[in-house]
């Protein structure tokens, strides 16, 4: 019990650290060249202090990680820690995990600081998909594009979306169109998007009209739901039009994904698959795990996905999971039970053959679920 409540709140203080880490690199880059006779502000007790339980819990921290299993090297804490507690320390999204690329880190946290930030996204991305998230914060000014237009559409399938409202310099295409142009499968198209779950063409669709539905007559509402992958917003944005609120998670990959959702006049939320999801415990109504959750997440991470999907979902919620694929005996032997373990009521459960040359090859299996959450626990 009482190593319990320590360990956690190591992993608190360590969560903490990733903020104030902001603060140390500051004080160790630009605070330190010029020992000037006159610092500006000397750092205050408090803070030094703080700063240095932090650094030592971040210490203590890796080498618990370090040392799974094998012998605990902090001599005061005798039991072993829980393995789940360690798992979580890789996985998680604390301190630590920053700790581990002090490079890109350092370079993240040098700047000027009260002038224009540098043009790094690439970086921040960099971290935040190596589970170093939240980031710490920073005093400069996030670049904004030159020529914006104020003309935004209220539509979510507005004909096209601004490209002057996208900083391009990171990618080889510096608009939408070439985008589309590129390829028009990545969800920039939005005349092709404004097809997309209306239809049932295979036994792995669950149009929206036929979700609304099924939800009516179980006497149950959406109004609040989540996608989880959610690209450049098409899901959020047809439920927008059926009165329901949808925030996506989306990363940065390759394309301007987030700005496209905003510029849709949706809710983009800028974390990684293997963040702890930035919402409240049963709060929302559904949630959708789009084809960016398959077979190549972790097994044990994905498994913390889902208790998070869970821990979000209200009860009686939904959780409709879109066309995950995996190996046939996969799905039978390890994904199946793992979503079983929940004990939710299956509404739908359809697996079909994957019968593209992957598929085919490695006797793979799309399934799409709807799963409606137990009312009570
Ligand atoms: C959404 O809300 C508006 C305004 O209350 C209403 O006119 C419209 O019928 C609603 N749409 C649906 C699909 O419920
Ligand atoms: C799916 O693939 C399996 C194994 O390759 C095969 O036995 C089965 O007949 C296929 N099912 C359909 C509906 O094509």
């Amino acid at each position: 019990m009482g190593l319990t409540m320590g360990l956690n709140l190591v992993l608190l203080v360590a969560m903490v650290a990733t903020n104030i880490l902001a603060l140390y690199h500051l004080t160790a880059s630009s605070f330190q060249p010029p020992t000037s006779p006159k610092a500006p502000h000397p750092v205050p007790d408090v803070l030094l202090h703080q700063l240095h339980t932090i650094r030592a819990t971040v210490n203590k921290l890796t080498r618990l990680q370090q040392s799974p299993g094998s012998d605990t090297p902090a001599s005061t804490t005798k039991p072993t820690v829980p393995s789940d507690l360690l798992l979580y320390s890789h996985l998680a999204p604390i301190a630590s995990a920053c700790h581990n690329h002090p490079e890109l880190l350092h370079k993240y946290m040098s700047y000027i600081p009260f002038s224009l930030c540098p043009s790094d996204s690439d970086l921040a991305e960099t971290l935040i998909l190596r589970g170093c998230h939240p980031l710490p914060r920073r005093r400069c000014f996030s670049r904004t594009p030159q020529k914006p237009t104020s003309s935004l559409p209220h539509n979510p399938f507005p004909s096209s979306l601004p490209s002057s409202n996208v900083i391009w310099d990171k990618y080889s295409c510096k608009s939408f169109d070439c985008l589309n142009r590129l390829n028009p499968n990545m969800g920039f198209d939005l005349s092709q998007e404004s097809s997309k779950f209306m239809s049932y063409k295979t036994e792995l669709d669950l149009p929206i009209p036929q979700l609304m539905q099924i939800v009516k007559s179980a006497k149950s509402v959406l109004r609040l739901g989540l996608d989880v992958g959610g690209g450049t917003g098409t899901f959020a944005a047809r439920m927008k039009l059926h009165n329901v609120t949808v925030v996506s998670t989306t990363m940065n990959v390759a394309a301007p994904y987030s700005e496209a959702v905003a510029l849709r006049g949706l809710v983009p939320l800028h974390v990684p698959l293997q963040q702890r999801l930035p919402l409240f415990d049963g709060v929302v109504d559904l949630v959708r795990c789009g084809r960016a959750i398959n077979r190549w997440i972790p097994l044990t991470m994905m498994e913390f996905l889902f208790y998070d999907v869970d821990r979000v979902l209200r009860g009686g919620g939904y959780l409709w999971i879109d066309q995950f694929f995996s190996k046939r005996v996969d799905l039978e032997k390890v994904y199946a039970p793992l979503i079983g373990k929940f004990g939710y009521k299956k509404v739908k459960w359809a697996i079909a053959n994957k019968t593209d040359a992957a598929g085919l090859k490695n006797g793979e299996v799309y399934l799409t679920a709807l799963l409606q959450k137990p009312l009570s626990r």
